[in-house]
């Protein structure tokens, strides 16, 4: 797929164009009115009222609708029109729901040379740009490496992004760079846990570190050991596989203005271990629980070919798998974290925070700037917010403020939740420091506030809770059905913006 951007008005960038499938955006109102700034050169260039046509069809301009409309023997043979819903709710979110759409509609008409003609509104032109050109392309994205017979569709070849403002095209820049860190990420999720092991996550961090030069450490397990972590370690002990702990660096050319450590929930199974997970407790889409890992490793892909200056960061896993052995922990087990304190395992499910304990206080131990935890922790979690927002909680203001800002550019929503403090009783243990698991109410809080025993004091530091948006079943918006890369976008945004600690200023 190659995108560029025509700078001329509409009526003059269509005569130029010559491809086959012409998507259009069109406003609908309440009253059913339908509206676009270009009525008159597109009326003119197709030689028809064009809303006229779509209104007696009952095309009503929502958020979301989309029509095509073939027209044998005549250039472009298709026609796709996409609603944008009222005028003045139109933002980045909408023109990628409606980008996907049109995309979606254009590939199935088996386009080969496509042309978008969204109005953008006040929206920035780069930024709208960047929107629509990111969501044609993951909302196309597809996967068929476990299919002994692939049947892909075609994408179409070229995209021309029309009626847009001058400069717009700046924000094609690093297109693929950040689609493929995203479709990266999908790729590990979707692959099943008898290929996405904790050694296919080390592999494929070797393969990012060798093709574009970052730095690599991969810890075994007697050097995890060695470290003490004694959490991580408890969950992968159940497992016929060998525990990786991931340590990738990206360093800039020139001064480094900020250190980042971002963090993600590797566990490529979660079978529950002893408390096993039971009939609808989704134990067949436990191969999704290493989703942040996938996250943090697509950001690393994207950010290691966009080479931004002035941020170090660190990208770290504890991947294991959490299995039933004679040799896993049992419930009542008394494991020792690496940073000393003890733990009272009172339900071998809440693993993920165990391996992030120690995986949380590894990064710490590099004295960044700020911590980010991407993680699928809770289905309580999912329960609260549903599959279209991350629950976010932070000990920092500023950097959950710029974490939502750079997650909203991006197409993903975060949700702060509450750090209260008062909760963590839930989580007293009458044997150890804690217990890994507090009561069923607020069980995507507590599971917060167990993580940040593990962070140093004072060290801004976020988590992501991404157990709901992870997968989607149905698809949804620039994400088609199943994994959806869900936290990449949102960490190079925010890499790029220099990891701010607060708002853009
Ligand atoms: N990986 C799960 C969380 C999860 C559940 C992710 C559903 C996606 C969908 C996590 O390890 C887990 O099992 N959490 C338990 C914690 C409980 C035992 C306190 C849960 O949420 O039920
Ligand atoms: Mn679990
Ligand atoms: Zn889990």
């Amino acid at each position: 797929m190659e995108f560029r951007c025509i700078p001329q008005a509409l009526g003059e960038a269509l005569h130029d164009w010559s491809g086959d499938t012409l998507a259009i955006g069109v406003f609908g109102g309440t009253d059913g009115t339908l509206s676009t700034p270009w009525q008159e050169d597109l009326d003119t260039w197709l030689g028809t009222d064009l809303l006229q046509a779509l209104g007696d069809r009952g095309f009503k301009g929502k958020a979301g609708e989309c029509r095509s409309l073939e027209r044998l023997g005549q250039q472009p043979r298709t026609l796709v029109a996409v609603g944008l819903g009222e005028p003045e709710n139109l933002d980045l979110g909408a023109l990628r729901s409606a980008s996907a759409a049109a995309a979606s509609a254009a590939a199935a008409a088996r386009a080969e040379h496509l042309a978008l003609a969204l109005p953008t509104a006040n929206l920035n032109g780069a930024a709208a740009a960047g929107a629509l050109a990111e969501a044609v392309r993951l909302s196309l994205y597809q996967d068929q490496r476990f299919r002994s017979e692939a049947e892909p569709l075609t994408p179409p070849r070229t995209i021309a992004l029309l009626g847009l403002p001058a400069g717009a095209d700046a924000g094609l820049e690093g297109l693929g760079a950040r689609c493929a860190g995203v479709e990266l990420a999908r790729q590990l999720v979707a692959a099943p846990p008898n290929i996405a092991t904790p050694e296919h996550l080390a592999e494929t961090a070797a393969g990012i570190a060798s093709t574009f030069g970052l730095e690599l450490k991969v810890l075994e397990r007697s050097d995890c050991e060695a470290l003490g972590m004694g959490a991580y370690l408890g969950v992968a002990q159940g497992s016929d596989l060998p525990p990786k702990f991931i340590h990738l660096t990206y360093r800039p050319a020139g001064a480094v203005q900020r250190r980042v450590a971002l963090v993600g929930k590797g566990v490529t199974f979660d079978s529950g271990g002893y408390n096993l997970k039971t009939a609808g407790s989704q134990i067949e889409m436990m191969k999704y629980d290493m989703g942040g890992s996938a996250a943090v490793l697509g950001a690393a892909r994207s950010i290691a070919e966009l080479k931004p200056s002035g941020v170090e960061m660190h990208v770290i896993v504890a991947a294991c798998e959490n299995m039933i052995s004679g040799g896993a922990i049992h419930p009542g087990d008394i494991l020792t974290a690496a940073n000393g304190k003890t733990i009272e395992v009172n339900n071998t499910d809440a693993e993920g925070r165990l391996t992030l304990a120690d995986a949380l206080h590894y990064a710490c131990g590099l004295e960044p700037d700020a911590v980010i935890d991407l993680a699928t922790l809770t289905g309580a979690c999912v329960i609260a917010l549903g599959e279209e927002m991350a629950g976010l909680w932070s000990n920092n203001d500023g950097l959950a403020g710029a974490l939502r800002a750079a997650g909203s550019a991006g197409g993903e929503d975060l949700w702060i939740m509450p750090l209260r403090s008062s909760y963590k009783a839930g989580l007293k243990s009458p044997v150890a420091d804690l217990k890994n698991t507090g009561p069923r109410p607020g069980g995507s809080i507590t599971a917060a506030l167990f993580l940040q025993d593990f962070v140093t004091k004072g060290l801004p530091w976020a988590h992501l809770d991404i157990a709901g948006t992870v997968w989607s079943d149905k698809g949804r918006g620039q994400d088609p059905a199943g994994a959806t890369g869900f936290g990449v976008r949102t960490l190079v945004n925010w890499v790029l913006a220099g990891a701010p600690l607060g708002p853009a200023s």
